[in-house]
Order: C-alpha cells, then sequence, then structure tokens
C-alpha cells in the first residue's frame, strides 16, 4: 500500500504544494493591491491595508528584484517602500521576463538592463520607466494588458489548489478533469502573453518616434528602434511546467492503481482543508471589498482635486495675457526637454519641468536651498550614484526650466 501511495499521490502532493505555496498564497494576497497602491500613489496618499498583505508581501518578495534607489532595508519592507512611494511589484513568481538595454541606461547602473517582469497576477521591476520608454515609441501602458485575465487569476489559483487537494484526497474518478486545469495551465499563460505582446507591438498610437507595428520578441533578443531587448522565461515557468508535468504523472499512475485501496482519512483532510481555503476565498473577497472602499475614497479625492484644478485654472484664465497665449501655442515638445536624469529620478516627484507635484517646484532655486535639498533621507538614495558633475549639471538644469 505505501508503494501505492506513493506512485501517485506524492506527484499530485509536490504539484499541488508547489502551486499553493508559489502562486496561490502571494496572488491571494496581493490581490488588486498593486492598482490601488498605484493610484494612491498619484494622489500622495498613503493607502492602508490588512496586517496579513504586508507579512505575506514581506516574506515573498525577499529575493526579488528591486531597483538601485530602493536600499537593503526598505527592500522587503512594503510600508516603507509605500511611503517613499517606491513601485510596488506582484510577488507571486515571475514566470517571464523581458529586459531593455539601451545607452541611457548604464549596465554599471543597471546590470540586468531594464527588466519588467510578468506574474500570473501581476508585473513588477521597472514598470514605470519601461512604460515611458513604451510611450516614446508610441506603446500603451504595460498595466492595460491583460486586465481582465489577471483579475481571474487568483480566484482561478485558489479553485486550481483547493481541486487539486480533493484529489489527493480522494479516489473518484471525476476528480481526475481536476488535474487538467495544472497540466495546461503553462501553456494556456503562454498563449495569453503571446496574443498580448502582439497586441501591444500593433496597436501603436503616435508616439516621440514612429514605429511601424512589430511583433515584440517573445525569446531571445530583438530591436526596436535604438533599444535592444531581451526576453525569456523566468522560474516561475519552469515551475509551472514542472507542475504540470507532476499532474500529468499524477493522473497517469492514478489510472494505473485505482480501485486497489481506499483512505479513510480523506474526508477529515477535505474539512480541514475547506476551512484553509475558505479562508483564502474570504480574504480574496474581504481584500476586494476593502479595495472598493479605497475606490470611492480616492475617487471623491481625484473630483475634489479635478475642482480645484478647475477653479485655478479659471482664475489664470482670466489674467492670461496675449503673451501667454502666443506661448501656448509653442509645441510642448519644444518645451519639454530635459536631461534623462531629470527625467527618470526627479520628474515623478517634482513634474516635467521642476513646476512641482509630489515634490515642491524646484525652479529657480538658490544654490545652497538646492543642495541643501538633496541632502535628506529621501534624496541621499535617489542621487546616491551621481557623480558631482552630474549634480551640478541638474542644478544648471534646473535654472534653465
Ligand atoms: C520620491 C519623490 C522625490 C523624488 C524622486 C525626488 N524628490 Fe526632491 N523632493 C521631494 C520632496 C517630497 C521634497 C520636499 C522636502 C523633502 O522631503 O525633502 C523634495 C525637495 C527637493 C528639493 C528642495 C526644494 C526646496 O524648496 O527646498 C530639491 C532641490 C530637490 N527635491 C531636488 C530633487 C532632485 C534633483 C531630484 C532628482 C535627482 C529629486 N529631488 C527627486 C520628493 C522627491
Amino acid at each position: 500500500m505505501y508503494k501505492k501511495f506513493l506512485s501517485y499521490k506524492i506527484f499530485a502532493f509536490l504539484a499541488f504544494a508547489l502551486l499553493t505555496y508559489y502562486f496561490t498564497v502571494p496572488a491571494v494576497y496581493f490581490h488588486n493591491i498593486q492598482d490601488e497602491i498605484k493610484s494612491m500613489q498619484k494622489l500622495s496618499l498613503i493607502p492602508e491595508f490588512p496586517e496579513a498583505t504586508y507579512k505575506v508581501w514581506n516574506f515573498y518578495s525577499q529575493d526579488r528584484y528591486s531597483n538601485l534607489s530602493v536600499s537593503k532595508d526598505q527592500a522587503n519592507d512594503l510600508r516603507k517602500r509605500i511611503e517613499n512611494y517606491h513601485e510596488i511589484g506582484a510577488i507571486s513568481v515571475p514566470v517571464w521576463r523581458f529586459s531593455l538595454f539601451a545607452p541611457n541606461y548604464p549596465i554599471e547602473a543597471f546590470p540586468q538592463g531594464l527588466p519588467v517582469f510578468i506574474h500570473m497576477d501581476g508585473l513588477s521591476g521597472e514598470v514605470h520607466e519601461m512604460d515611458t520608454i513604451n510611450h516614446y515609441i508610441g506603446m500603451k501602458p504595460m498595466d492595460e494588458g491583460a486586465k481582465f485575465e489577471r483579475s481571474l487569476v487568483p480566484y482561478l489559483l485558489v479553485g486550481m489548489s483547493a481541486f487539486m487537494f480533493l484529489f489527493l484526497m480522494h479516489e473518484k474518478k471525476i476528480l481526475d478533469w481536476v488535474m487538467v486545469a495544472p497540466i495546461v495551465t503553462p501553456f494556456a499563460f503562454l498563449i495569453i502573453y503571446v496574443y498580448w505582446l502582439y497586441l501591444f507591438g500593433h496597436d501603436l498610437v503616435d508616439g516621440a518616434i514612429t514605429i511601424k507595428p512589430f511583433m515584440p520578441v517573445v525569446i531571445g533578443e530583438g530591436r526596436v528602434a535604438q533599444f535592444t531587448t531581451v526576453s525569456y522565461p523566468e522560474n516561475g515557468f519552469w515551475l509551472l511546467l514542472i507542475i504540470s508535468a507532476l499532474s500529468a504523472l499524477a493522473l497517469f499512475f492514478k489510472q494505473k492503481t485505482f480501485g486497489k485501496y481506499r483512505i479513510k482519512f480523506g474526508w477529515v483532510a477535505t474539512l480541514v482543508s475547506s476551512l484553509f481555503f475558505g479562508y483564502l476565498f474570504y480574504f480574496l473577497l474581504h481584500s476586494d471589498i476593502n479595495g472598493l472602499s479605497i475606490k470611492k475614497e480616492m475617487e471623491a479625492i481625484t473630483i475634489e482635486k479635478q475642482a480645484e484644478v478647475k477653479e485655478e485654472k479659471k482664475e489664470e484664465d482670466k489674467s492670461v495675457s496675449e503673451v501667454k497665449k502666443l506661448e501656448r501655442n509653442i509645441p510642448t515638445s519644444a518645451l519639454v526637454k530635459v536631461s534623462t536624469i531629470y527625467k527618470t529620478r526627479c520628474s515623478s516627484c517634482h513634474g516635467a519641468q521642476g513646476e512641482g507635484s509630489v515634490g515642491p517646484s524646484v525652479k529657480n532655486l538658490e544654490r545652497d536651498v538646492y543642495f541643501k535639498g538633496l541632502e535628506d533621507e529621501l534624496h541621499m538614495e535617489i542621487v546616491e550614484s551621481l557623480s558631482k558633475d552630474e549634480l551640478e549639471a541638474l542644478y544648471e538644469e534646473s535654472k534653465s526650466f
């Protein structure tokens, strides 16, 4: 009997455990959270989440990519990362990656190029930065890709884990069908991924430079404009393949041993596991509701802000002189010409041209004030890797805004 147990339950158990640990649990706890953080950060607000979300994120993000501006003690601390307005990535195992290499991302500062990781339920890595470049060639923000598919993923994963557990505990023939899902998952992922890559490469709007529609590279190296992109599977994809193979083996060996023995503890295990999956599912729904309330709050704030902006505009319009009108007619591309360093490191907080957004305006500051401003903890990390000359150049540039 021991041998028979080995024959298929071991495979089924491994498949179940890998899927649940690496995909289901992190995807559930991080469901919708990324979007919320992003929209709250846009409004300079700090969102609050259930405590479990922080714990799970901190645990799973331990050996994940984080860029140079993120210090070691912040890397695994979701609270700190949100407070510092860092980009927050998904935490299930990344399934695919593409990296971009370009002259403005020197290898010393970006040893992995500019990487973006594709997860089953989201993105991580240099998404914002990559979007800036994508925008430049007229591509849509990556976050708009596979939105619907991604929103389903946590539910599908919980369902898959739960049914795989049932398969493990019961011998009913009907449960064999359950294993089809993990078997096809890696292939389904690839199909959806390639489909969206195709859409992104072919649905281009007019960017700063116009390029022909193209198929972004799926595996290997490709070139788009002056950029080299490298794309390949990450650990998550191999894991999905292993889970797929284990599930197939489990199914195969079950056919061979079916009906020869029974396990009595099956029902007890089902009870315990339904509590576990019930909890996961509850959490999923709960975080959803939580998200909704935050969204409402945000909408209210956005409307308020819009009203404020409108008020300001009205007043400005009244006092607008002919000169200003003329100025407006100058194409913005001629006006927005800033250095790459300013654009990538400062503009997110100080505005496209130093006019200020999250941070204050940095136009026409006294030399002392300017450099004093760079001395606090927030800026230390941002300017750490810049040379004296580069800082000098930034200051010079700020006077020309
Ligand atoms: C994460 C957002 C963020 C980024 C990125 C950022 N800053 Fe700031 N900056 C702020 C905030 C917020 C302040 C307000 C005071 C403070 O906390 O230091 C500020 C203040 C300053 C000041 C002082 C302004 C004053 O009136 O005293 C200067 C100068 C400045 N930043 C320059 C820069 C430069 C140059 C960069 C890019 C290398 C940069 N900042 C990147 C958020 C940011």
